[in-house]
C-alpha cells in the first residue's frame, strides 16, 4: 500500500516535471482543503491565492472589494497569481473567479496543469452557506440565484482546464485519493 502510493506520487512528480499544479472551481468546490491535502502527498508548496492577495493588499478579501470594487481586485489577483506560477513549482488553489481572465489562463498554461473541481449547486449552497461572510460576491442577494447566473457564465470556461475532476463531497481524504488518481491517469496519458 505504502510503496503503491509512493509510487504514484513519483510518477506524478516526473510527469508534471516541474510544472505546477493549479485548482480552479467556484467558490466552495474545496480547492484549498483538498489542495493542502495533495499538495502534502506530493511535497509540493500549497499556495492560496486569496491568501496572497491578502498579504499584498494587507487587508482581508472582503475588504479590498468593499474599499477598491472588484475591477482592482481583479488586478491584483491577476499581478499576484502571474508572480507565484513563475516562482513554482507550486500547488496553487485559485480563487472562483481567477479563471474567468484570458491572461491568466495564458499563465496557468504555461506553468501548470489546470484542474477544474466540479462541485454542483447543491453542494456548493451548502458549503458558502457555513461562512456566509467570507464571500463579497454572495452578499448583495441570494446565494442561490447568484450562484447559479455565476455557474452559468463559468462553467464553459473552466471546462477550458486540462483535467476535470467531479466532486461528490465525501471527505478530505477520500477527495485527496480521487484527485491523485486522476493526476497519475492523466499525466500518463497525456505523455
Ligand atoms: C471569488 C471567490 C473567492 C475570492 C473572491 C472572489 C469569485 O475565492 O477570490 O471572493 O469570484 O468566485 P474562493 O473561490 O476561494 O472562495
Amino acid at each position: 500500500m505504502a510503496n503503491r502510493r509512493q509510487s504514484r506520487t513519483n510518477r506524478i512528480l516526473s510527469q508534471l516535471d516541474g510544472r505546477s499544479i493549479v485548482l480552479l472551481g467556484m467558490m466552495g468546490c474545496g480547492k484549498s482543503a483538498i489542495g493542502k491535502m495533495v499538495a502534502r502527498r506530493l511535497g509540493l508548496e500549497f499556495v492560496d491565492a486569496d491568501t496572497e492577495i491578502e498579504l499584498a493588499a494587507g487587508r482581508a478579501v472582503s475588504d479590498i472589494f468593499a474599499e477598491y470594487g472588484e475591477e482592482e481586485f481583479r488586478r491584483l489577483e491577476e499581478k499576484v497569481i502571474e508572480r507565484i506560477l513563475e516562482d513554482g513549482p507550486v500547488l496553487l488553489a485559485l480563487g472562483g473567479g481567477a479563471f474567468m481572465a484570458e491572461p491568466t489562463r495564458q499563465i496557468v498554461a504555461k506553468y501548470g496543469l489546470s484542474v477544474w473541481i466540479k462541485v454542483d449547486l447543491e453542494l456548493l449552497l451548502e458549503r458558502v452557506g457555513r461562512r456566509p461572510n467570507k464571500r463579497p460576491l454572495l452578499k448583495n442577494g441570494n446565494p442561490k440565484e447568484i450562484l447559479t447566473n455565476l455557474l452559468e457564465i463559468r462553467e464553459p470556461v473552466y471546462a477550458k482546464a486540462e483535467l476535470h475532476i467531479e466532486s461528490k463531497g465525501g471527505t478530505k481524504s477520500e477527495m485527496r485519493n480521487v484527485v491523485m488518481d486522476a493526476l497519475d491517469e492523466h499525466l500518463k496519458v497525456s505523455q
